[in-house]
């Protein structure tokens, strides 16, 4: 098991530039079963649920490469259209790939698909929507098997909008017949970013960012490179960890408009933020007032991925700060092992009442989801004395080697096993 070490109370300072968005990578990898010729993902971070989506491709045919960040990928030899049930196990995103099997071969088996345990995670959507276009779903025994002759087009009015099944209802359309418009869909940036890549390998999908998508079915995509957004969660979590340490960062290759639910309560808590095309600058100075309230939203609403990362800020901050969970029901894991580090925080169904102390204190302390291991690290970049971050690896499945980029900028941090 690796851990992260942590000795507390380094004020950050210096630069970091935000890699591509994991919530971009993961279905834009997925779209590529979409199309026979070869793509190039730019600035692809190496991080554990892209490796597994990598090994799901190569598991089915595909072969995937990189030329140092960027990683080309070809599916012209898929011949499997059975997502290997481990790794779909391992990574919630695995469900991704039904959408772009059917489109393309008809047909797709995946196991119900894993991933952070952060509360009960249906795919009813998804299959929901799959079935209204067209496709013949049979499950047993904790497989889903799919299939299809072709895609037809038709009206899907989400009940939720769901980032995934508006993403994997989008993908399965684009190669059916004629028009399919998706209503009540998720606005998240990383789904128009999505939108994006699918267009420019020459498919046909409009509205992507409003509430309601248009996809004309096209017969065949090509090829071609994509550079997807930069991680907005990432940003957000650098954002944070200036504003524990009383610090100042400059971030690039960061989108202010994507974290600005953040900035708005950093800057109410006494942060000075300043945001540019493409850099975002952040100063803070000793301890920050509170923000009064937190309720975590879809798109544009407060992330939820950013939920945990700010209950860390929270609690040392100067008052209290309501912060209600509207997404995952279980997503206040990390609540137990910030109270082991002195922090005072009540739950009450989704909401956490989180009186702010003077002061966190170093302790070994379990990571039990990504956002919520991201937390504790941010709780021990701000505490007194040695905090130990057990299972790092969850961490590092959405932050490519946190520990270096942290310490690049003075934060006294490393990964050791035990
Ligand atoms: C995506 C993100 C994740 C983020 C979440 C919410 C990826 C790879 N992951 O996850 O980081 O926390 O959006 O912003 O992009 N739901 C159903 N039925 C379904 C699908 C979802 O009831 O078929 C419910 C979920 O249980 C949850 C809510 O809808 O309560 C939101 O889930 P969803 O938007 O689908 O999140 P994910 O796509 O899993």
């Amino acid at each position: 098991m690796q851990k992260f070490v942590i000795h507390g109370r380094r004020k950050l300072a210096g630069s970091l530039v935000v890699e591509s968005a994991k919530n971009a990578v993961l279905p834009i990898i997925a779209a590529s079963i979409l199309t026979e010729e070869p793509i190039m993902i730019k600035n692809v971070p190496k991080i554990i649920d892209v490796v597994k989506m990598f090994e799901i491709l190569e598991k089915m045919g595909g072969k995937v490469s990189f030329i140092d960040d960027d990683c080309v990928i070809d599916n012209s030899h898929i011949t499997k259209f059975e997502i290997e049930p481990t790794l779909a196990r391992f990574i919630r995103s695995s469900i991704f790939m039904l959408g772009p099997l059917v489109a393309r071969f008809g047909r797709a088996r995946v196991a119900y698909p894993g991933g952070c345990d952060i509360g009960s995670r249906p795919i009813d959507l998804h299959l929901q929507g799959l079935r209204e276009l067209g496709v013949e779903i049979v499950e047993e025994h904790g497989f889903i098997n799919c299939s299809v002759d072709k895609i037809k087009s038709g009206i899907i009015h989400l009940d939720f909008p769901s980032v995934g099944a508006t993403e994997n209802i989008m993908m399965a359309s684009v190669l059916g017949e004629g028009k399919t418009t998706i209503m009540n869909c998720a606005k998240e940036p990383e789904i128009v970013d999505l939108a994006n890549f699918i267009n420019s390998i020459g498919g046909k999908v409009s509205g992507a960012g409003t509430s309601t998508i248009e996809v004309i079915g096209a017969s065949k995509l090509s090829g071609g490179t994509y550079l997807p957004i930069p991680d907005r969660i990432i940003t957000g979590t650098y954002l944070l960890s200036a504003a524990i340490t009383g610090g100042r960062l400059e971030l690039n290759n960061a989108n202010y408009e994507h974290v600005y639910s953040l900035i708005k309560k950093l800057r109410g808590a006494g942060c000075k933020i300043k945001t540019d095309q493409n850099k975002i600058t952040i100063e803070c100075e000793g301890r920050l007032s509170s923000i009064a309230s937190i309720e975590t939203q879809p798109y544009p609403g407060f992330p939820t991925d950013l939920q945990a990362p700010l209950m860390a800020l929270c609690s040392v901050s100067d008052g209290m700060s309501v912060i209600t969970e509207n997404l995952f029901e279980t997503r206040f894991k990390h609540v137990p092992e910030l109270l082991k580090m002195g922090a005072n925080i009540t739950i009450k169904d989704r909401m956490a009442i989180v009186r702010g102390v003077k002061a966190l204190y170093g302790a070994q302390v379990n990571a039990t989801d990504l956002r919520g291991g991201a937390s504790l690290v941010l709780a021990g970049l701000a505490a007194h004395g040695e905090t130990h971050v057990l299972n790092a690896n969850y961490i590092d499945r959405g932050y490519f080697e946190l520990e270096n980029k942290l310490a690049s900028v003075g934060a006294d941090i490393i990964r050791s096993s035990s």
